[in-house]
């Protein structure tokens, strides 16, 4: 089945650091304007989208609005972009909050992720070597950087995230195509599809540890 329409947002429309959910709203999955969506809405998007279990997606959701202080209120994709709260430094495709914009997708960061490709996909030992190559840029250039345990498992949390639920139909690796696709226009590829299964916690975790773990093997001595 084919995705729901595309549609980049307009001149109005509100955007988060998350690859993610802005996806989602330009696909129609939470409101196109980014803005006002209530905790259930979100739940709904991310099962409709991405084939989240309905305990994951919860979870998710109840755990945003709290750290955000909405709860039983609306949110907007715009109310993600606060620094410290989950968006944090040394980010794969963003630049720091303290030297660039920390929420746009930096295309050149992108092309850098690509060239961490192993047999034309992005897979977990690419992801594992990139976070070295961000911590280390980001310690080098940012005087503010600051990447506690927190930051650091959020951040290979949300690695894990992109494998476990993008990669979900091609064995967690993905497509160097549908990555671009998917953080440059942050578009869902035709080709993509979606978990056949819905995807619970327990998976994105042991993932993320797998990630750990291969992040410390290969890490630069
Ligand atoms: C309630 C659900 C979610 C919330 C509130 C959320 C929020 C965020 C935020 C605030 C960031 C920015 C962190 C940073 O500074 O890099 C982020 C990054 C990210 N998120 Fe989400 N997210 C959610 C769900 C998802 C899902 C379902 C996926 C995968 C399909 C995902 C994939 C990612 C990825 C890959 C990044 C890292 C981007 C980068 O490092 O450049 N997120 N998310």
């Amino acid at each position: 089945m084919p995705h729901p329409e595309y549609k980049p947002p307009g001149e109005n429309d509100v955007r988060s650091p998350c690859p993610a959910l802005n996806c989602l709203a330009n696909h129609g999955f939470l409101p196109r304007s980014g803005k006002d969506f209530s905790m259930s809405e979100l739940i709904d998007a991310l099962k409709k989208g991405f084939n989240l279990s309905g305990a994951f997606a919860s979870m998710q959701a109840l755990t945003a609005f709290t750290m955000y202080g909405k709860l039983f209120q609306k949110i907007s994709l715009s109310d993600l972009q606060r620094h410290g709260v989950l968006e944090h430094d040394a980010s794969l495709t963003r630049q720091d909050a303290a030297i660039g914009d920390h929420v746009k997708v930096d295309n050149a960061l992108v092309d850098l992720l690509l060239t961490y490709k192993v047999n034309e996909k992005i897979n977990i030992e690419s992801l594992a070597k990139l976070h070295h190559v961000r911590y280390a840029d980001s310690k080098e250039r940012n005087k503010d950087f600051y990447y506690g345990w927190r930051q650091k498992s959020l951040s290979f949390g949300e690695s894990s995230l992109l494998l476990c639920i993008i990669g979900a139909a091609t064995n967690k690796e993905i497509d160097t195509k549908v990555a671009e696709i998917l953080f440059k226009k942050e578009k869902l590829a035709d080709e993509w599809k979606a978990s056949e299964t819905p995807i619970g916690f327990f998976e994105i975790l042991n993932y993320q540890k797998e990630i750990e773990k291969k992040a410390e093997e290969v890490k630069p001595k």
